[in-house]
């Protein structure tokens, strides 16, 4: 069984993320979408809000669960015996942090990193910029799932940060 976690805040899940998490599909038999639960991280979405909106986003891809964590990647990978990580891999900026922490990571524990080129089609998404275009009222449906541009309405009252990390699950 060939097996590969797809880490990531997920604060919130883009069309970006969907589109790595289901190429990585293709290649493994079970993909993970691990939300980091960063209670020091200042997070815009939930644990619950973005485990649920990965969940919806993900319905269609019936070897993807999705899962939480919090503390070390590699430590996580350990507990559910993975010892690959999936990564999408923008222009730009990424590559210095990602190859740090890829090889952090290898060090650590072993866990290999793969990087995976973003489609240019999402390239410029960032669930950064996402939300704020969100804020100002600019147009994100293009960019992400159905599932969070419900929650990107103002008002929505699913926004809150806060909570523990909700349980695993397929
Ligand atoms: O979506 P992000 O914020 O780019 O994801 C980053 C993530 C969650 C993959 C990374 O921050 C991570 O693995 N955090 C867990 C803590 C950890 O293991 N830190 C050491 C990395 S070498």
């Amino acid at each position: 069984m060939r097996r590969c976690v797809c880490p990531g805040s997920y604060d919130p899940v883009t069309n970006g993320h969907v589109d790595v998490i289901e190429r990585a599909s293709r290649l493994y038999d079970e993909v993970v979408a691990a939300i980091l639960v960063n209670p020091s991280k200042n997070a815009r979405f939930s644990p619950e809000a973005r485990d649920e909106m990965l969940r919806e986003a993900t319905a269609h891809l019936p070897n993807v669960t999705v899962d939480s964590f919090s503390g070390l990647l590699v430590e996580y990978c350990r507990a559910r015996e993975v010892d690959v990580v999936v990564k999408g891999l923008r222009p730009g900026g990424d590559f210095d942090y990602e190859l740090q922490m890829a090889q952090m990571n290898q060090h650590l524990a072993g866990v290999e990193t793969l990087f995976m080129a973003t489609d240019p089609a999402y390239s410029f998404i960032s669930s950064t910029l996402v939300k704020e275009v969100a804020t100002y009222g600019g147009d994100v449906a293009a960019l992400v799932p159905k599932a969070v541009l419900r929650r990107l309405q103002p008002g929505d009252g699913t926004t809150a940060t806060g909570g523990g990390a909700p349980s695993s699950s397929a």
